[in-house]
Formats: C-alpha cells, sequence, structure tokens
C-alpha cells in the first residue's frame, strides 16, 4: 500500500525553476495524470518522485516514508520514461527479468513471474523476440511490463504512449488503464495528450512553467477550469468577455461588443468585468431569426459523429461549436446562438 505526498517541491536550475512550489497526494491506487505543455516541468516532477533529481526544497513521502534523499534504487519505483529504451539486443523475456536479476530474484522465481507479466500484457506468445522484431505498441508493452514486474510500490510513466499511432494508442490506454486497476497501483502519468488525460485519470494535474494550475478530476478541470490556462489547454472554448449584471432576476453579461447575453451567476463580488467560457458542445445553433445572438457559418468541419462550426458572431469572430451532423448548416448561412446560461462558466482572466 503506498500513497504519494509531494509538499512545496521546488527545483531551482541555477535562478530557473523547473518546478515551483507543488504540493500534491496521490493516494493509494489512484492514477494521477501530469498534463502541460512541453517544457512546463513534467518530467523533471516525475524524475523527483523516482528519485533521479533531487529537489531543492520540499519533501517527498511514498508510502508514508521519507524518501526525499533516498535514491531511486531504494524507491522501488516503476518507470517508464518517455522514450522507451528497451535493451535491443535481449529477447523480450530478458527485458522483463532484467528488474528482477537486478534485484537478486532466483531464476526459479523469474520462470515463474516473467510470464505472468507477459500474460498480463498479453506478449506471452512473443516472449523469445527482440524488440525491433515487435510493433510499437507490442514494445510499448513490453516496457510496461518491465516497469510493473518486480511489483514496485507506484508506477511512474513519462509520455508512455507518445510513440504510438492514434488508434493504437487509444487501445493501449484502455489496456493500460485496466492494467492500473487490476494491479491497484499507485500511478502518475506524464502526458501532453489532453484526450489521454481526460480518459484515462482519476485526477488531473495541470501544470504550467512549473507551477500547478489547478488539480481536480477530468469533469472539474474539463467544465470548471480554475484560468484561463487551463480552459485554453483543456480543449476548445470560446472566450466571452463583459460586465456581468442582474436584471430581472436573471444574470446578463454586457459584452464588450454591445451585446448583451445570459450567464450563470457569477462567484464572488457580483458585478464588473469578467471573462466566461462557454464549451463548443454547449453552444448550439439554430435557423437564423430566432432569438438570440446572430452569426455566420464561417466554416463546416465533418468529423463523423459530429460537425464542428467555426463562427463569425456578434458576441465573437472564431467562436467553435460542435454540434451533431443534423440539421447541417451550410457555410455562409446565418445562424443563431443559443447557449444554457448553467453551461458557461467564468474563468480568471489571468494564469494562476
Ligand atoms: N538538467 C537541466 N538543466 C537545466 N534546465 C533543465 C534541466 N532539465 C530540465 N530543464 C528545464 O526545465 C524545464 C522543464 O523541463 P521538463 O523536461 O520537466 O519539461 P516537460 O514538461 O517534461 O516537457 P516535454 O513535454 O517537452 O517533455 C524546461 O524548461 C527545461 O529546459
Ligand atoms: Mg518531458
Amino acid at each position: 500500500m503506498s500513497d504519494i505526498s509531494l509538499s512545496g517541491i521546488t527545483k531551482m536550475y541555477g535562478s530557473f525553476a523547473a518546478v515551483q512550489g507543488v504540493s500534491l497526494k496521490v493516494e493509494q491506487g489512484e492514477l494521477v495524470t501530469i498534463l502541460g505543455p512541453s517544457g512546463s516541468g513534467k518530467t523533471t516532477l516525475l524524475s523527483l518522485i523516482a528519485g533521479l533529481i533531487q529537489p531543492t526544497s520540499g519533501d517527498i513521502h511514498i508510502g508514508g516514508r521519507d524518501v526525499t534523499h533516498l535514491p531511486s534504487g531504494q524507491r522501488n519505483v516503476g518507470l517508464v520514461f518517455q522514450s522507451y529504451a528497451l535493451f535491443p539486443h535481449m529477447t523480450v523475456f530478458n527485458n522483463v527479468a532484467f528488474p528482477l536479476k537486478v534485484r537478486n530474484y532466483s531464476s526459479k522465481e523469474i520462470e515463474k513471474t516473467v510470464p505472468e507479466a507477459l500474460r498480463t500484457v498479453r506478449l506471452e506468445h512473443l516472449a523469445e523476440r527482440k524488440p525491433s522484431q515487435l510493433s510499437g505498441g507490442q514494445q510499448q508493452r513490453v516496457a510496461l511490463a518491465r516497469a510493473f514486474v518486480f511489483q514496485p510500490d507506484i508506477l511512474l510513466l513519462d509520455e508512455p504512449l507518445a510513440a504510438l499511432d492514434r488508434k493504437l494508442r487509444e487501445e493501449v490506454q484502455v489496456e493500460l488503464r485496466e492494467l492500473q486497476r487490476n494491479l491497484n497501483i499507485t500511478t502518475v502519468l506524464v502526458t501532453h495528450d489532453q484526450e489521454e488525460a481526460l480518459s484515462l485519470s482519476d485526477r488531473i494535474m495541470v501544470l504550467d512553467d512549473g507551477r500547478i494550475q489547478q488539480i481536480g478530476s477530468p469533469e472539474e478541470v474539463y467544465l470548471r477550469p480554475a484560468n484561463r490556462f487551463v480552459a485554453d489547454f483543456l480543449g476548445t472554448a470560446n472566450f466571452l468577455t463583459g460586465s456581468v449584471h442582474k436584471a430581472h432576476g436573471n444574470w446578463l453579461m454586457r459584452l464588450d461588443s454591445g451585446v448583451t447575453v445570459p450567464c450563470s451567476p457569477p462567484p464572488g463580488p457580483s458585478e464588473g468585468q469578467r471573462c466566461m467560457i462557454i464549451r463548443p458542445e454547449k453552444l448550439a445553433l439554430q435557423p437564423s431569426g430566432e432569438a438570440g445572438p446572430k452569426g455566420a457559418v464561417r466554416d463546416a468541419i465533418y468529423l463523423g459523429q459530429t460537425v464542428k462550426y467555426v463562427l463569425d458572431s456578434e458576441i465573437g469572430e472564431g467562436l467553435v461549436s460542435v454540434a451533431s451532423p443534423e440539421p447541417r448548416y451550410q457555410v455562409g448561412e446565418s445562424v443563431t446562438l443559443q447557449w444554457k446560461p448553467s453551461d458557461t462558466w467564468f474563468v480568471d482572466q489571468s494564469a494562476a
């Protein structure tokens, strides 16, 4: 049983802070994703948990034990790196056996444990192959098997699926999630792919410039982003800015363009300048002439199950609506924009 606790972790390189004041608790069996753009400090944070580098300040506990100053080898962590370097000259079996040999398992234990791990990732039939004779997804699964074969307390995965094409990545995502649940292993996964983060995680930590922007469930960070950065980084968001006020019992936002639109009750001080977001799937289109802001279809992109509309409107240029393919609006067609006030959300104008 192992939870992970980071408190006040900072990592300086000279005067540059790669990670700043990060505190995070990952519960036993939980899968937390670190999501952020390139250079935001994701790998640095994972390396700190793994013990590959030392924090400048703050401390790290794994399973209640202070590991801040313990070397990596004494932390019992399973690691999959950003590039899943398998040993090219070793068979699949020997790749997976490697961490056991390092830990002085007997050959009898190895003969028993490795096939079990390979079965878990459905590769037992390929045990004698070399990595070069495997597909990318199969190599990825060998790397995973090698990371959990020795029953680590925690699993740390740095962009483990980044090298895979979309279809395979989605398949391995599902497998990874099942594996993680079945082993009930506390896991931190790094990704810069927001869909991967939303679909895999119990909770997501959004990182930018080495600082936590938000920690929450996938629904929380997507529908109730803490700030403009999170709203923007997780999918598409339509931003409307203006001043809010209450009239006849309803909350309204008077946009900078002069148009007044419905909004939800704002948090905190009730009146004043605000930034509100509407997610594309919450922005509905109606035929022109209906009540609501007027717009025109600039672009209509067919995506199979949905159509993505790019709209120019009296409330903003380049707004995005995602709707079912029926009814279909044509490029150039006039439309009315509608949304439920309860589907809007206010964000801070600035990042945290
Ligand atoms: N050893 C180092 N010395 C100096 N700066 C470093 C060092 N390692 C990382 N950095 C810097 O710290 C910042 C965070 O790097 P990190 O590798 O954690 O980013 P990342 O979020 O994993 O990015 P990516 O998505 O590209 O992998 C970057 O600006 C990087 O240049
Ligand atoms: Mg990285």
